[in-house]
């Protein structure tokens, strides 16, 4: 399916405030994961401040056992100190990255921002080698932003 059916896709699972959070979360997640053959992986990781710590609130693809992530630690706690997306065509080559799964070989993730502060972020696991684009960073971003709105 491509981004642009995705969107409406997305809006949709949004607009059911029948629901809670983490459960649109998860319906994004399996959409995302489902519908994407490079997206191996899709889970949202939230922000504890005052512990400088990460926790996984919703995910889709195999259960991981790093469901809290300290600030600094992997390619998702550089995120939340750098504010920047991070895309890594090749995990093998990081020095600083958490592995889930040995399939994994690629990983992007984009942070979430919620009055210009970083509250969390999208974590995309992939079993293809360099899979994302700038086409991937924009999708992700304007999901963020969407999220953030329901927040
Ligand atoms: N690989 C991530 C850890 C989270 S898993 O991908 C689910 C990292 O290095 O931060």
């Amino acid at each position: 399916m491509p981004f642009d059916s995705l969107k409406k896709e997305v809006v949709n699972i949004l607009n059911q405030s029948d629901k809670q959070l983490n459960q649109r979360l998860t319906n994004i997640c399996e959409l995302l994961q489902s519908q994407i053959d490079y997206y191996n992986w899709v889970g949202f990781y939230f922000a504890e401040h005052s512990t400088k710590t990460l926790h996984l609130k919703a995910f889709a693809g195999e259960p991981t056992d790093h469901t809290v992530i300290p600030f600094g630690k992997g390619i998702c706690g550089q995120v939340a100190e750098s504010h920047q997306n991070f895309v890594v065509p090749d995990v093998q080559s990081q020095d600083n990255y958490i592995a889930c799964s040995l399939n994994v070989k690629a990983e992007i993730v984009v942070p979430l921002f919620k009055d210009g502060l970083n509250i969390g972020q999208i974590d995309i696991d992939s079993h293809t080698p360099d899979p994302f684009t700038a086409e991937d960073e924009r999708f992700l971003e304007w999901i963020n932003e969407n999220v953030a709105k329901n927040i």
